[in-house]
């Protein structure tokens, strides 16, 4: 492989592991600040820090590399007070800033290049956000000293919850590194694959906000990551997922006594068994391509949420 190229993919595998880091920093503050404007606003961003991650991972892939999607850079998640946890957020801006600016001096690849200034663009406007928000934070909260009593019931409930979370995070790490390989190979499986983590990332934020209800912290340690890129295998995989897990959350859910809670568990399971019959459909020997892209489309992430709300 080219030195250069070589050298453009480390860089980009390694931007992947700041972004990562970033999305799970910033949703791990949104979810446990439970402030709502400051929620909407962190996660708002975490989102575009997926759309770098994929935009790096894509990349990666192009110039014939394997994305680096098990690895994560620091975390800063918990501080003495909101203030300071925004303040991890601003640095984090800083130092992608100046990585990202660093790297479009050293990369001569025009496509690259595209790449680096629109996430330093896109950084640059985070940096000013959080600034914003440290300011309004200063003047708006109170230091938020809550201290939560977990009962033994509920003790066993946020367990449960955080081992559904991590699960729901390898998984879509996992998935989210197939989709990447497999984006050449067959694009078709590449979509329905990353639709599915985007689903699951929805799930992940829904459990995880109801975890610092409870009062707890949601666990967003690193998992470990399997890493399938035989197409085959691949299917496999989501086959036996989708047959395991419904019945997982549905067990989780009949533990439970909120009724809150126990409607989104039913919800995510609702959502998992739609996918295995998807999945059904999908093997089906003779669905054409058309009939593939149509059921596809009608499935996106937003309408199936719509549908529901
Ligand atoms: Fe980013
Ligand atoms: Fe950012």
């Amino acid at each position: 492989m080219d030195i250069e190229i070589k050298k453009a993919i480390d860089y980009l595998n390694y931007n992947i592991a700041l972004e990562h880091s970033a999305i799970i920093q910033y949703l791990f503050h949104a979810y446990t600040i439970g402030e709502e404007g400051i929620e909407n606003e962190l996660e708002e961003i975490a989102r575009e820090e997926m759309r770098h991650l994929r935009m790096f991972a894509h990349m990666v892939v192009d110039l014939g590399g394997i994305p680096a999607i098990d690895k994560r850079a620091a975390v800063y998640l918990e501080a003495p007070n909101v203030t300071d946890l925004i303040q991890f957020d601003i640095e984090a801006e800083q130092m992608a800033i100046e990585e990202y600016g660093k790297q479009l001096k050293d990369i001569p690849d025009k496509r690259v290049q595209r790449v680096l200034e629109r996430a330093i663009k896109d950084e640059t406007s985070h940096l000013h956000i959080f600034q914003d928000l440290k300011e309004k934070v200063k003047e708006n909260i109170a230091e938020n000293g809550e201290n939560y009593v977990l009962d033994e019931n509920k003790l066993k409930i946020v367990h449960l919850l955080n081992q559904y979370l991590q699960k729901q995070y390898e998984k879509i790490l996992e998935s989210l590194y197939q989709s990447f390989v497999m984006r050449h190979k067959n694009p078709h499986l590449s979509d329905e694959i990353e639709q599915r983590a985007i689903d699951k990332m929805k799930h992940f934020g829904w459990v995880a906000e109801e975890i610092s209800e409870y009062g707890a912290k949601p666990d967003m340690s690193m998992p470990p990551v399997n890493k399938i890129q035989d197409e085959e295998k691949i299917v496999e995989y989501h086959i036996e997922d989708q047959k395991e897990f419904p019945k997982e959350i549905e067990s989780i859910a009949s533990q439970v006594e909120d009724k809150d809670l126990k409607w989104i568990l039913e919800r995510i399971a609702k959502r998992e068994i739609h996918y295995r019959d998807l999945e059904e459909f999908l093997k089906k020997p003779d669905v054409s391509e058309k009939e593939i892209s149509q059921v596809i489309s009608a499935l996106t992430v937003g309408s199936l949420f719509k549908k529901k709300d």
